[in-house]
């Protein structure tokens, strides 16, 4: 625990506040004195120390009434009481008014430390999460993670409320609807922010190479082996990793990923030492794990690893509330990245986008609203810039099956849209997907991406 906390003690007894600020000194804290309740509160107001110490008995204010009036302040100070004449009641009236903790004189010093500790860590985590929700907020104005809908509102807070510990996160969420937004969220909210962000994703990689992706190899340790390269959890190391699409690992895989994961420590392919990492592992899948679980998919003690705590993450057609904010969002973004100026929507471009279901979910918004700035010229976004999908979807009077291809689309918009068919027939199984499309998961992942 930090030491150096500002901490106040007051008591009208001289000998006790002497005694205790040199205890507290010799610890390392920044100790504080005041010999009454008036002149302790006129500290407590303009030193906002972490915590305070005071004695109950002492001409008015007294204790109970100084615990009160700062707990009025609100400003998250924490109390500990103390009295020489420390009966039941006292004690329960002085936790009822929200003091920490409530301590006899003579005071042992071995309680006092482990009480003060205790209230200081809690302290820390408390501003841990606070510095996670501003930077949250600010980040939500620097247009990263976006949205004001309730379901992304609750997101947002599992967000800030894991962000800070080391826990493992299990996102889910159908394809499109923002995990690896959410996982970078997480990382930039961590203690590990400053050090690497690494995404595997782990359908898009060749059964054969995925342990040496994940854990690394030595010079010659297979064929193709040429020079000894690092994995990612090395790369990772001190920062996070994200496990993509892990529900499509092979199972040998999962078993030694379980191992790293158990003991920290990383055996390179061909090596015989293991390296230990301190990585933050997040994990995410497009299924829902406990189906892959029963199709025997995901081995499930890994599951139970990876998910501790779990972030779902509703398709777009569900937080519909937030079309309008995402849209001015990824305006804003994409106009940046092709160097255009600042285009608006009109109103009937945006009553098109509401009645569209979203397949792919904001990344298909993301592509929409990219193909209409590239094909529009003037500085509003209209209705003729959507693509026919939007637009038949409505002339039909059918807001449900937008997903028809029909006369009207170009190849490439068919094309993603029977992937997206095809995934959603699949519930959203990219292998099962690939194999009825007839290409391989790499391939459809790269097609998904490119879109
Ligand atoms: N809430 C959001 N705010 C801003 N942008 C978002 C949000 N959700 C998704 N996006 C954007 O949509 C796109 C897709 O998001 P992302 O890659 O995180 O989805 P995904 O769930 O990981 O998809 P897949 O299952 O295909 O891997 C990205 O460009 C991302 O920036
Ligand atoms: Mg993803």
């Amino acid at each position: 625990m930090a030491k150096g906390e500002r901490i106040l003690v007051i008591d009208d007894d001289d000998r006790v506040r002497e005694a205790l600020s040199n205890l507290l000194k010799s610890w390392d804290y920044n100790v504080d004195v005041a010999c009454n309740g008036t002149e302790g509160w006129a500290k407590i107001v303009s030193t906002h120390p972490v915590v305070v110490i005071s004695d109950l008995r002492m001409p008015e204010p007294g204790g109970l009434q100084l615990l009160k009036q700062t707990r009025e302040l609100n400003s998250g100070v924490y109390f500990i009481v103390l009295s020489g004449h420390g009966s039941i009641q006292t004690a329960v009236e002085a936790t009822k008014l929200g003091a920490y903790s409530f301590l006899e004189k003579p005071v042992d010093p071995g309680r006092l430390q482990i009480e003060l500790r205790n209230c200081l860590d809690r302290h820390e985590s408390e501003r841990q999460l606070q510095i996670a929700h501003r930077r949250l907020r600010d980040m939500g104005a620097l247009g990263k993670f976006v949205g004001r809908s309730k379901g992304m509102q609750e997101i947002m807070s599992l967000i800030t409320m894991v962000a800070p510990s080391s826990a493992s996160v299990l996102i889910t969420g159908a394809s499109g609807t923002g995990k690896e937004i959410v996982a970078r969220t997480i990382h930039e909210l961590s203690p590990c922010r400053g050090h690497s962000f690494v995404a595997v994703n782990c359908a898009a990689i060749p059964e054969t190479l995925i342990e040496s992706e994940l854990f690394g190899h030595e010079k010659g340790s297979f064929t193709g082996a040429v020079e000894s390269r690092m994995g990612c959890f090395e790369l990772a190391d001190g920062g996070t990793l994200l496990l993509d699409e892990v529900g499509e690992m092979p199972a040998p895989t999962q078993v030694k990923l379980l191992r790293v994961l158990e003991e920290s420590k990383v055996r390179r392919i061909g090596a015989k030492a293991e390296i230990p990492v301190s990585v933050r592992v997040l994990a995410a899948t497009n299924r829902v794990p406990e189906d892959a679980i029963k199709a025997g998919k995901l081995r499930s003690d890994l599951y139970y690893r990876l998910n501790v705590i779990r972030i779902n993450i509703p398709p777009l057609r569900e937080h519909l509330e937030d079309l309008d904010d995402l849209c001015s969002h990824l305006i804003a973004d994409l106009c940046r990245k092709h160097n255009r100026p600042l285009k608006t929507i009109d109103p009937e471009a945006l009553m098109l986008m509401r009645r569209h279901t979203w397949p792919g979910n904001v990344r298909e918004l993301r592509n929409t609203i990219e193909r209409a700035l590239l094909v529009s010229h003037s500085e509003m976004i209209t209705a003729k810039d959507l693509p026919a999908v939007l637009n038949a979807s409505y002339s039909a009077g059918n807001n449900s099956d937008n997903s028809r291809i029909e006369v009207g689309l170009t190849l490439d918009e068919a094309e993603y849209r029977l992937i997206l068919q095809t995934l959603a027939s699949t519930n959203n199984n990219r292998t099962r997907a690939a194999q009825i499309l007839g290409i391989t998961t790499k391939t459809l992942y790269n097609k998904l991406k490119r879109q």
